[in-house]
């Protein structure tokens, strides 16, 4: 019903031999052993983009997708990436939103917002990430907080565009810390979502919205979080960087979905 995703972020690692040892390693992987029904989704680097494709040529589950890009389509922004430029290589997903970028790089909901717009409008699919820092939840603000997020970057958009849209939720205080959200933690904020999506875009289209789950997600913890119900897969960052592990996430979704229409 749902598209299932698990998409790799490989953030600023790797150089291009080591990327294309990894690229080489994975490909054939999910290709042997993950479900068709799964689409894998490589987020690599800016300067991989140009060969990872070849790869992956004639696999169909596997896609090519990038980290970020400007929110303006083209002209004198020396050093910036455009979703013109992505979509001309063969770029079928941009994350956008991340939270590093968020942290570091200033990135507002109002520039996030134009990014997406974008990205969809170069038919590509924007990963949008959100999720709140830990004192957020301490506070006991944060499902509010990320739905605000959403609020604030997509909801402008047309029906018909919000369909083309993945939300990863990533919970900051999870990312790279080894301390991934727990199932019901997970569930609860993505069963909130889908709630706040339905509440302006009605319940067919909020059913049909991949909600991913991230921050040290690994092939141990996959399975659990995969198998609750509003969970439709994981954006992997430093578990994606190895290919048994990362394949291994890939085959962690519960028979059922497989299954399913
Ligand atoms: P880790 O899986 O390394 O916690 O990173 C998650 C992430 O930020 C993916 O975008």
């Amino acid at each position: 019903m749902r598209q299932l995703i698990v998409a790799a972020n490989w953030k600023m690692n790797l150089t291009r031999q080591e990327g294309i040892a990894l690229i080489s390693e994975v490909v054939p992987m999910v290709r042997d052993q993950v479900h068709t029904k799964v689409k894998v989704v490589l987020c690599v680097p800016f300067p991989f983009i140009g060969f990872a494709k070849r790869f992956f040529q004639s696999q169909k589950n596997i896609a090519l997708g990038a980290q970020n890009c400007y929110y303006k389509p083209a002209g004198a922004y020396t050093g910036e990436i455009s979703a013109p430029m992505l979509k001309s290589f063969d770029v079928d997903y941009v994350i956008i939103g991340h939270s590093e970028r968020r942290q570091y790089f200033g990135e507002t909901e109002e520039v996030l917002a134009e990014k997406v717009r974008q990205v969809i409008a170069n038919q590509m699919h924007p990963i949008f990430c959100c999720g709140e820092s830990l004192q957020t939840r301490q506070s006991g603000y944060h499902i509010n907080f990320v739905r605000q997020q959403l609020s604030q970057s997509l909801f402008h958009l047309s029906a018909e565009d919000f369909a083309k849209v993945v939300i990863a939720y990533e919970p900051i205080w999870a990312i790279g810390t080894g301390h991934n959200a727990t199932a019901q933690q997970a569930q609860e904020m993505h069963f909130a979502l889908r709630q706040h999506i339905a509440s302006v875009y009605g319940q067919e289209i909020a059913q049909q919205t991949t909600i991913l789950y991230g921050g040290s997600c690994n092939a141990n913890n996959a399975p659990e979080i995969f198998a609750c119900p509003d969970v439709d897969g994981g954006l992997i960052g430093g578990a994606s960087l190895k290919s048994s592990e990362f394949t291994n996430i890939c085959k962690s979704f519960p028979l059922y979905k497989l299954i399913a229409d």
